[in-house]
């Protein structure tokens, strides 16, 4: 029996007989000769079928075989100078496992929204292949670097009791007699896990019921969220930049192939090296403001002043000191300027915008209660919160990356939707 091999391996196979086990992609025919391009989900190889060297029976199973079919098929690795990956296949048997129904994506140009429809089909394709194989370097890169540099791993609960990043993007969920919120993010969580365990960081699926329908907002999206115990905004702003420069290094040396798939000009990526620059929010509205946008002190930036702030630069700029007025609850005002928050936000390159929001928390008691009670935010639900302050409190600060919008920037996308396997997004809960 030929061994079942991936075609990611097919190289250490020349010259024996092998087992595929995959999809048809496509089908081109000559007579005598069916070329059959096999996909197993590691990559895609052609396999010849040759009416000379099977059966009669086998030679027209490929004969009429609609795209996507499932077969099995055996044959000899050989060395083909012309092929991508090096090799091909000459055929010695097909199985068919199942004919598919036509399938409803050709290569035919398609709209976006029948895509959509279609994402459990249009995962399959070379495109999204390639996408999705970048998240998923960019996911364990990620992680490696705080594993690495003794972050524990701390999963932060799903179902939470109360706001972390305002009230208007709260979904609520029935909890039994009681109501229950899915999780903004697990900030909260983590600043319990850094006082337990000075560095923690958590990872996982966070939820918004953003009324926006941009380029930039998923209803859910993945967010890895670094927490550090005495850590002050400046040690934090060096951690983010620090663990950016890396991703990106990372990613670029493993899913090179891949980014130049999508045609994404890779120099532009490698240009992402320390020092990142870093400037106040003063200094972003003066440079907002020399590009003739029309913004007063005390609004936060949106998505466009974010492209106009982010293109100005070749590499990710860190916008630090907003307006504590437009910012959230925990963050610590700045002791010097205390209209200005200790925060931080890290804008991506080429007009992408923001991938990182974070900073310095509120470690002082009685000033977190007032900020909660200026935000009108129920003190009960936050009571276990306040705890932290009150048990050994220390100045700390940490942040939180969004996968989706770091990847589409990554792959040179215009639109998160096609950065994750399945998107939730305001119009968008199937498939
Ligand atoms: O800036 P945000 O809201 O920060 C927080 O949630 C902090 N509690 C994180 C922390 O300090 N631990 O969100 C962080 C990042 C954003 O920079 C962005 O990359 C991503 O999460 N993000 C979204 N991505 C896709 N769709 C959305 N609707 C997003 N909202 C935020
Ligand atoms: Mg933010």
């Amino acid at each position: 029996m030929a061994e079942w091999i991936y075609v990611s391996d097919i190289a250490r196979y020349q010259g024996e007989e092998v087992t595929i086990k995959g999809w048809l992609y496509t089908k081109r025919s000559s007579g005598k000769i069916h070329f059959l391009q096999i996909r197993d989900g590691t990559g895609t190889v052609q396999c010849v079928v040759s009416k000379n060297d099977v059966s009669q029976p086998v030679f027209e199973i490929s004969d009429g075989l609609p795209q996507e079919s499932s077969i099995i098929i055996r044959g000899v690795v050989r060395a083909d100078p012309r092929s991508p990956i090096g090799y091909e296949i000459g055929v010695t048997d097909v199985q068919l496992v199942q004919a598919a129904e036509e399938y409803p994506i050709s290569p035919k140009e398609h709209g976006v929204s029948f895509l959509m429809d279609h994402r459990h089909l249009w995962i399959r394709s070379s495109r999204q292949h390639a996408i999705l194989k970048i998240r998923s370097e960019l996911i364990r890169t990620c992680r490696d670097y705080f594993d690495q540099r003794g972050f524990v791993l701390l999963d932060a609960p799903i179902f939470t009791p109360a706001a972390c990043e305002g009230t208007t993007t709260l979904f609520q969920v029935d909890y039994f007699e009681d109501k229950a919120y899915l999780t903004q993010s697990g900030q909260l969580y983590m600043e319990a896990g850094a006082m337990a365990f000075g560095k923690v960081y958590c990872f996982g699926p966070t939820f918004r019921a953003e009324k926006s329908k941009t380029r930039r907002h998923l209803t859910e999206f993945w967010m890895i969220e670094p927490e550090v115990a005495y850590y002050t905004l400046k040690e934090d702003m060096d951690l983010a930049e620090d663990f950016v420069e890396y991703i990106v290094a990372q990613v670029v040396a493993k899913r090179r192939q891949e980014l130049e798939y999508l045609g994404r000009e890779v120099t532009k990526l490698e240009k992402v090296r320390k020092p990142f620059p870093r400037i106040s929010y003063d200094q972003a509205l003066d440079l907002l403001r020399s590009n003739g946008v029309d913004i007063s002190w005390g609004e936060d930036f949106g998505g466009d002043e974010e492209t106009i702030l982010s293109n100005q630069f070749d590499r990710p700029v860190m916008v630090h000191r907003y307006p504590a007025q437009c910012k959230a609850f925990y963050m610590k005002p700045d002791p010097e300027t205390p209209r200005l928050a200790l925060c931080v936000d890290m804008l991506a390159p080429e007009g992408y915008g923001e991938i990182i929001g974070g900073g310095e928390r509120e470690n002082n008691l009685e000033s977190l209660e007032e900020q909660l009670s200026q935000q009108n935010l129920p003190a009960e639900a936050f009571n276990w919160y306040l705890d932290l302050r009150r048990y050994g409190s220390v100045p700390h600060s940490g942040f939180g990356l969004g996968i989706e919008r770091t990847l589409a920037w990554l792959c040179g996308l215009h639109h998160v939707r096609e950065t994750i396997p399945f998107p939730r997004l305001m119009e968008r809960l199937r498939p």
